[in-house]
C-alpha cells in the first residue's frame, strides 16, 4: 500500500514517516524543495500553486495531509483551504481510497483566524469524493514551549492563568494516524489529546522550574469571546483514548538536568 504524506518534513511529518515505514507502507513524501532520503521517495509539491500535485497522487492508495501554512494571512487561505481543495480534487481523480486530514481540537469553537482556515479545510475534505477521516489533535508540547518563550521575551511570562491546554506528544499523534490509515476511512472527525489538562499558570510554573528560571507569571485576562473560549476548555477534549506522554515528560526531555534557557 502506498501513502502520500504532505508536509512530510514538518514536526509531525518527521515522526510519522518512520512509523509508516515500520508498518510496511510504501511512502511518498512531499516538500516544496527537493529532498532525498533512503526510505521514502520525496516529491516536490506546492499546494499554493498545485505544482507537482497530479504526479504526486498518481498511484497512491491513501493520503495523509499534514501540510499547512499557519498564521500567514492570505497564504494560509491559499495553502490550507485552496491547497486542500486542489489536493482533494487531484486525489479523487487519481482514485485515492482514503484521505486523512490532521486538524486541531477547537477549530470549531475558538475564534482564531488560523482555526477558521483549518475548519474550512475540514469542510473541503468532508465535501470531497475521497473517503476521509479528520483527526483533530490538541497542541504539541513544542508549540506550547515556543509560545511560552515568546510570551516571556520581555522578562515575566505574560498570560491568562485560567486558559486550559492538553498537550499531546506528536509521536503519539503519529501512532494514532498510522492506526487510522490502517483501519480505513471514518467519514467523520476523531479527536485525540494528551493525558492531562493543564491550567496555563501550572504549565508556566513547571516550565520555569524545568528551565531553572525565576521569571514570574504576569497574569492578564484575555478579553472577549477568545478569552472565554480558551478558559472554558475550547482547546481540550474528553475523547479517549489519550496519549500518555505528559508536559513533565516533555520538559524533562527538553531541559532535564541542563538548565538550558
Ligand atoms: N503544531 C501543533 O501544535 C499542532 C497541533 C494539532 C494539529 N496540528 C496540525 O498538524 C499538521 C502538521 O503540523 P506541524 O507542526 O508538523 O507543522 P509544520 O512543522 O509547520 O509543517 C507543515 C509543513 O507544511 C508544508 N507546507 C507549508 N506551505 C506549503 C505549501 N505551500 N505547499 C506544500 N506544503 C507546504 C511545509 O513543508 P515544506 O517547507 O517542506 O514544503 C511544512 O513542513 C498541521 O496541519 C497542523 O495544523 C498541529
Amino acid at each position: 500500500m502506498r501513502v502520500l504524506v504532505t508536509g512530510a518534513g514538518g514536526r509531525l511529518g518527521r515522526v510519522v514517516l518512520p512509523r509508516l515505514r515500520a508498518e510496511g507502507w510504501d511512502v511518498r513524501a512531499t516538500s516544496r524543495r527537493a529532498r532525498t532520503g533512503s526510505s521514502v521517495r520525496w516529491v516536490v509539491v506546492d499546494l499554493a500553486t498545485g505544482e507537482g500535485l497530479a504526479e504526486a497522487v498518481a498511484g497512491v492508495d491513501a493520503v495523509l495531509h499534514l501540510a499547512s501554512a499557519p498564521n500567514r494571512g492570505r497564504q494560509t487561505h491559499r495553502v490550507d483551504v485552496l491547497g486542500t481543495r486542489r489536493l482533494v480534487v487531484a486525489a479523487g481523480q487519481a482514485g485515492v481510497r482514503h484521505l486523512v486530514y490532521v486538524s486541531i481540537v477547537g477549530v470549531d469553537r475558538v475564534p482564531i483566524p488560523y482555526y477558521r482556515h483549518k475548519l474550512a479545510a475540514e469542510q473541503v475534505v468532508a465535501a470531497g469524493t475521497v473517503p476521509w477521516t479528520v483527526l483533530r489533535a490538541t497542541q504539541f508540547p513544542e508549540f506550547l514551549d515556543g509560545m511560552l518563550r515568546g510570551a516571556s521575551r520581555l522578562g515575566p511570562v505574560l498570560g491568562d492563568p485560567a486558559v486550559l491546554a492538553q498537550p499531546v506528544d506528536p509521536g503519539e499523534v503519529a501512532d494514532r494516524l498510522v492506526r487510522r490509515l490502517t483501519v480505513g476511512p471514518l467519514r467523520g472527525i476523531e479527536e485525540y489529546g494528551g493525558p492531562e489538562v493543564l491550567r496555563f499558570d501550572d504549565a508556566v510554573h513547571s516550565w520555569t522550574a524545568a528551565r531553572r528560571s525565576r521569571r514570574p507569571l504576569l497574569p492578564i485576562r484575555i478579553p472577549g469571546r477568545l478569552g472565554h473560549a480558551l478558559r472554558s476548555g475550547g482547546l481540550i477534549t474528553a475523547a479517549t483514548p489519550t496519549g500518555t506522554r505528559t508536559w513533565a515528560d516533555h520538559l524533562a526531555d527538553t531541559y532535564g538536568g541542563t538548565g538550558a534557557r
